[in-house]
């Protein structure tokens, strides 16, 4: 055999290995997607086992094969308890910190689709000496699926622009000041439709406007820990370097995993700020932005940020040619956008009247004063749940006694049978409530 042929024979074998690695790697990535999905879901019993090192086990195993350790146990029901393990400064400001919470129980965490979120209900200090009131927040899981630790990042939230009279936001202060390692803090199970395809083939696009970036990082810890071959784009807008939360981070992920590509885009940059070093384009996350990098090929899109981005680009992305089901979104605030799935207060004759079956009182409906159910029964003084009040967490998920709602969006959190999202529903006819 000549040298040129023993050449070129040892090129086929090393290329058909390299194949065969890739293709034993999309395999079992596809088998843990799987898994994750049924767990994630609720899965039974039969579901095939999967779950991700920690940190001490990346440390001390680093050839360890996930596929080899224990199982992620399902969901629980209902509030669980935590206790902060630690708590990471994020940005220069000091305004996002990210909070590690281990189970107080010791057991393993189920798995959770990375985009998902935590509910939690907070008991909040009051002012009256020792009472607290009840407050329920939603906050997205911002690591990739772990069997010990969930994180999650939080943004202060100060008073609105030119309302210094009016106190910061309740929850997110409450984490800054108040929760410390060794906080208790009750927790829902992780949920929400936002999150990514992970069997999905098409190259991915994350496009995240300030402290939306939280899912996108368990997004990419994910595909990046699970060494996924699609390739993935980040745009992450923030107004300058202050703001830049996980910089040293997501530069790393960009310089060892050659599929992945970071745009940032900061909308008023200092003057600390260095162009094509701290940031790549200067304004603001825009159709046309997306069209020069992009070319607007086939992509999953997924998009995560305030709401006059959500309002400008997701509308703009279709207008684009980009099919619906290619684009996903979440916004953390009250729902801003109307994809054409959202349903209109009915307009009869009669007026309808909201009767609550506990204390057997009645109001009005006036569509002029109240946008959901919630807000008309938080007018009447009375409390009920709520968490995100945009129809995601099922917080406020209340039975129907009698009649009939209509919701002003598809909600996004699963209902039972014979109840209602207050947050996202208005009464179509007379309507008694089990409150
Ligand atoms: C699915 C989902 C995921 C989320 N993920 C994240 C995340 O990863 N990280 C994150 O930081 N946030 C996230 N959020 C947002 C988070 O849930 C909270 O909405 C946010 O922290 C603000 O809550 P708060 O209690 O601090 O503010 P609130 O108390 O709800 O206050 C909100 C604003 O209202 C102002 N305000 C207070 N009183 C009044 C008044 N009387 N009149 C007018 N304005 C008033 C406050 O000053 C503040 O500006 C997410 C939300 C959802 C729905
Ligand atoms: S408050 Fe979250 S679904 Fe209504």
């Amino acid at each position: 055999m000549s040298t040129a042929t023993l050449s070129s024979l040892i090129g086929v074998l090393i290329l058909g290995q390299v194949a065969g690695f890739a293709l034993v790697a999309r395999h079992r990535y596809r088998g843990k997607f799987r898994a994750l999905q049924t767990q994630a879901l609720g899965g039974g019993p039969g579901a095939p086992p999967y779950r991700t090192p920690s940190d001490a086990e990346e440390e001390n195993q680093d050839n360890v094969d996930p596929d080899e350790l224990d199982v992620f146990p399902s969901a629980w029901a209902g509030y669980k308890e935590f206790v902060v393990q630690r708590r990471t400064p994020e940005d220069r400001n000091g305004d996002v910190c990210s909070f590690h919470l281990a189970p107080a129980d010791g057991a393993r965490l189920p798995a959770f689709r990375p985009g998902q979120y935590l509910t939690f209900k907070l008991e909040i200090p009051n002012g009256d000496a020792g009472s607290t009131k009840g407050v329920v927040r939603c906050y997205s899981l911002s690591d990739r699926p772990r069997s010990d630790l969930y994180r999650v990042s939080i943004k202060r939230v100060p008073a609105p622009p030119g309302r210094a009279e009016l106190p910061g936001g309740v929850a997110s202060s409450h984490f800054h000041d108040l929760v410390r390692e060794g906080t208790r803090l009750a927790v829902r199970a992780p949920s929400g439709h936002f999150h990514l395809i992970e069997d999905g083939d098409l190259p991915i696009v994350l496009i995240a406007g300030g402290i939306g970036i939280t899912p996108m990082l368990s997004i990419l810890n994910a595909l990046a820990h699970w060494a996924d071959p699609r390739e993935v784009w980040l745009f992450y807008g923030v107004r300058n370097g202050t703001e830049h939360i996980m910089k040293e981070h997501l530069e790393t992920l960009r310089d060892t995993h050659p599929g992945f590509h970071l745009r940032v885009v900061y909308a008023n940059p200092s003057d600390a700020d260095i162009p094509g070093i701290d940031y790549h384009h200067r304004g603001y996350i825009d159709i046309r932005l997306l069209q020069e990098v992009l070319n607007l090929g086939r992509y999953e899109y997924y998009v995560c940020g305030p709401p006059p981005m959500m309002e400008a680009l997701v509308p703009a992305l279709e207008t684009a040619g980009v099919p619906a089901w290619n684009i996903h979104y979440e916004s953390f605030g009250p729902a801003s956008l109307n994809r054409g799935q959202t349903l209109t207060q009915a307009q009869g004759e009669s007026p309808i009247t909201v009767r609550f079956g506990k204390s057997g009182t009645s109001v009005p409906w006036d569509p002029a004063a109240s946008e959901s159910l919630l807000e008309l029964i938080e007018d009447q003084g009375i409390r009920v749940d709520s968490g995100c009040r945009a129809g995601s967490c099922g917080c406020c998920e209340t039975r129907i006694e009698a009649g009939e709602v209509l919701y002003r969006q598809q909600p996004d959190a699963d209902v039972k049978p014979g109840h209602c999202l207050l947050c996202i529903a208005t009464p179509s006819t007379d309507l008694t409530l089990d409150i």
